[in-house]
């Protein structure tokens, strides 16, 4: 039987999905199982991670066997995921210590302020290019690692090893053989010195981080091992892994500096590709890893701008406030009305991001009066996301030199023709949307094909990838921007509220 396929595995946020990949780059089938969210205390976020591993293997199994096809044809496999959430866990007993702590999760707000105290933000931005905040993985260890000493006493601390959702799963993909991860997401734990690509052993102190918990960095597109045939059918060899942003900008075909790209999945986050030398942002974006390639020596550098609530506060009208049954309502509930009525909405529903950086923040309505409905809550919601995406734009424009001339976009969000619209208003130019909104999954699968020879080349890869429709600036963009200012000043009202 030849092997013609190539497996993606996106493990995202809201859930974990599977996709089969054949040779012209389609997708033949795929899996998807909804992932539970844990809220223990408020602002702060659980997984499961025995439930993300348990539904790997059930979305895996059930891509494959809708693709009607055997493991053993599967060529290669690429794995994307959610960044900075980690997991800590007994590497004897296999079992995690603690659920996995989110990278929304604002737990340790109190132990980043410390740091900044201390004057330690200049320190560790230098060392890993990225902002002190609760945001990445090495407080949310610190504050795990801390539990564990206190409420599980008897575990041996030698037997105990981290690492983010990637590492977790490569770790029971391969059987407890590889403890590895990617430098597109050990650049996003804060532990990573950015210019040296090794553990940072500096801050794996200042966490009081024991040296042997981060497994071995690998390069993005490389080898990360075979699946264990117990478990997964067969011999599958990993040839990539990578943080589930750099996926998509690889998967857009942003290699050179000047190409970015906006995912709008449960958090929005741009990224620019920036080349081989590492960029530093006046406008406070991170500098991060796009992607590693061992087979070329290949190091390439971006600036990001993390907005972390995005298709989350679709996801909320639903599921909190239960203003609609499915997040596609959202659309003509919005265009059902003329305009927002003056109501103005601020995501920070778990802190505010790019470029504002405030852990304090929370989220909020403004300009509501008797009049307002939930009409208008809904498109202030959508008009929200849009005007972040703005804000940050605005941050990548300044630090690039050049202005965006189109951005490139994908992601769930992305179905809704008004948030798309509004954002080409907003932003004032256009938004180009792919026929493929899963361009995390796709990264993923176009990474590992290349890694293992399945297919030769990234361009002609990129190229098959069609737009779905370019969405132009319309008659109202001028109110719109005009609206973006009026939302500036709701942001710092938000700001430093807890
Ligand atoms: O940094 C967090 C990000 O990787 C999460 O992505 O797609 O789950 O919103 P997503």
């Amino acid at each position: 039987m030849s092997t013609q396929y190539i497996l993606a595995l996106d493990l995202g946020t809201t859930g974990n999905r599977a996709l089969v990949f054949d040779h012209s780059g389609a997708v033949i089938a795929q899996a998807y199982q909804e992932l539970t969210q844990h809220y223990p205390q408020p602002a702060w976020v659980e997984h499961d991670a025995s439930e993300i591993w348990a539904d790997t293997q059930t979305v895996m199994k059930q891509a494959i066997a809708d693709a009607k096809i055997e493991p053993s044809q599967i060529a290669a496999m690429g794995l994307t995921v959610q960044r900075e959430t980690c997991v800590l866990w007994d590497k004897t007993t296999g079992q995690p210590l603690h659920n996995a702590i989110v990278w929304q999760d604002r737990r340790t707000a109190d132990l980043c302020n410390k740091l900044r105290e201390q004057g330690k933000a200049p320190e560790i931005q230098e060392r890993t290019g990225l902002v002190l905040d609760a945001y990445f993985s090495a407080s949310k260890l610190s504050w795990m690692l801390d539990w564990v000493k206190q409420n599980k006493p008897d575990v041996d601390l030698n037997n105990v090893i981290a690492g983010t959702v990637d590492t977790w799963v490569l770790w029971n993909l391969t059987g407890g053989k590889v403890h590895a991860t990617d430098d597109s997401n050990a650049c996003r734990t804060m532990l990573y010195n950015l210019k040296e690509r090794q553990w940072d052993t500096t801050l794996l102190d200042l966490f009081n981080l024991p040296h042997h918990f981060m497994g071995e960095i690998r390069s993005s597109l490389g080898d990360f091992g075979k699946t264990d045939a117990a478990v997964c059918g067969a011999e599958i060899p990993v040839r990539t892994i990578f943080g589930d942003q750099q996926a998509a900008l690889f998967a857009h075909g942003c290699d050179r500096p000047g190409l970015l790209k906006c995912t709008y999945g449960t958090g929005a986050f741009l990224v620019a590709q920036t080349g081989k030398g590492i960029a530093t942002s006046k406008h406070r974006l991170l500098s991060t890893i796009a992607w590693t390639e061992s087979s070329k020596g290949t190091v390439l550098h971006a600036l990001e701008g993390s907005m972390f609530t995005a298709g989350a506060c679709i996801q909320w009208l639903r599921d909190e406030l239960k203003f609609v049954e499915n997040a596609a309502e959202t659309e003509d509930l919005a265009l059902s009305v003329e305009d927002n009525a003056g109501v103005y909405f601020v995501p920070a529903l778990s802190g505010l991001g790019a470029p504002h950086w405030d852990m304090d923040a929370r989220g909020a309505f403004f300009g509501m009066t008797r009049g307002s409905g939930k009409a208008h809550l809904i498109r202030a919601v959508l008009e929200a996301i849009a005007f972040q995406v703005r804000d940050v734009v605005q941050a990548v424009n300044e630090d690039c030199g050049s202005p965006i001339k189109t951005l490139k976009v994908d992601g769930g969000a992305c179905q809704n023709n008004f948030l798309m619209q509004f954002q080409a208003d907003v932003l004032g130019i256009p938004v180009e949307r792919p026929v493929v909104l899963d361009a995390t999954a796709q990264g993923a699968a176009f990474g590992a094909g290349l890694a293992s020879g399945f297919w030769d080349d990234y361009h002609t890869l990129i190229n098959s990838r069609k737009i779905d429709k370019v969405f132009e600036p319309s008659e109202n963009a001028a109110t719109a921007q005009a609206n973006f200012q009026t939302w500036l000043k709701a942001v710092e009202r938000t700001k430093n509220w807890e």
